[in-house]
């Protein structure tokens, strides 16, 4: 498919820049929404009719420019990617409020009101695919990812709650979750405060657990083109997810044994 309107949210670096790319491929007008404009910019020099619109997407009012700017351009939005997000791991007890809502407000209040804002043109035009970015934390929840996993878990919600909402009008809502992505600044941001995620960090190394930016991209613009409800990436995490909601008690004892041990490892520094 082609010729498409598309939002991509945190289009300035790792899987959004990727996703963003991948539809321009394909032919689509791509709206690169972030904070960082020159990356942006740069961007959309290589990705014809794309329009950039700087967003810091903890304010409302640039939620709403950026809905708002795509249709006063292309009076229409076929897709839209909320992707822009972060992570700070660390013991609850440690993390700052400003962290906690911060990551809240990008990772869940913000696609929660982009997706509202886009709504009524997707309505109006009975058609639309919106797809967030969830991850494998959004089905499988860790020690010192607990506001990650909640941000991730409440997308979830939110959107086969939506989907089942404006699924008959039209309207598909995907999530996809990935696994650990390679090339991305994600893992550069995230604070590593716990021996348990620097004990995280060495299996997600293993071949087959880590995925691309280019992988996830194309399995986007794929959902975009063959709406489906989710897609996990890469697929061998469909089993974790599947022990994890079939034998929970079991993974807790497992993850908690985990967790005891790192809580007597000093706090790594890398
Ligand atoms: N990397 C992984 O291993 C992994 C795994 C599963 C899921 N994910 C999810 O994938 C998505 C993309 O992350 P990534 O891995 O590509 O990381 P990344 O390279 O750090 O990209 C994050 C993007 O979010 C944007 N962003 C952050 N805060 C923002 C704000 N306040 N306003 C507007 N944009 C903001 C950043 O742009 P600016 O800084 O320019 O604003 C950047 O473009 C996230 O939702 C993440 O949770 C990542």
């Amino acid at each position: 498919m082609s010729g498409r309107t598309v939002i991509v949210t945190g289009a300035s670096s790792g899987i959004g820049e990727a996703t963003a790319r991948a539809f321009g491929r394909a032919g689509d007008r791509v709206v690169l929404a972030a904070r960082r404009v020159e990356r942006l910019q740069q961007l959309a020099a290589e990705l014809p009719e794309s329009l950039v619109v700087p967003a810091d997407l903890t304010r409302s009012e640039d939620v709403a420019r950026v809905a708002s700017e795509a249709l006063a351009r292309y009076g229409r939005i076929d897709v839209l990617v909320n992707n822009a997000g972060l992570g700070k791991y660390d013991w609850l007890e440690r993390l700052p409020e400003e962290d906690i809502r911060a990551e809240i407000a990008v990772n869940l209040i913000a696609p929660i009101l982009l997706t509202r804002a886009v709504l009524p043109a997707m309505l109006a035009q009975r058609r639309g695919v919106v797809i967030n970015i969830g991850s494998v934390a959004g089905k499988i929840a860790t020690p010192t990812m607990s506001i990650y996993n909640a941000t991730k878990f409440g997308l979830d919600g939110f959107s086969e709650a939506l989907r089942r909402e404006v699924g008959p009008q039209g309207v598909h809502v995907c999530v996809i979750y990935p696994g650990p992505v390679a090339g991305t600044e994600f893992g550069a941001k995230t604070a590593k405060g716990a021996g348990l995620t620097a004990a995280g960090s060495r299996w997600r190394r293993l071949p087959g657990l880590r995925t691309s930016t280019d992988r996830v991209a194309r399995a986007i613009v794929d959902l975009a083109d063959r709406p489906r409800p989710g897609r996990v990436v890469p697929g061998v995490y469909g089993v974790g997810i599947a022990i994890n909601a079939l034998l929970p008690s079991l993974v807790d004892l497992l993850i908690s044994r985990v967790a005891r041990r790192a809580r007597d490892v000093p706090a790594a520094t890398d």
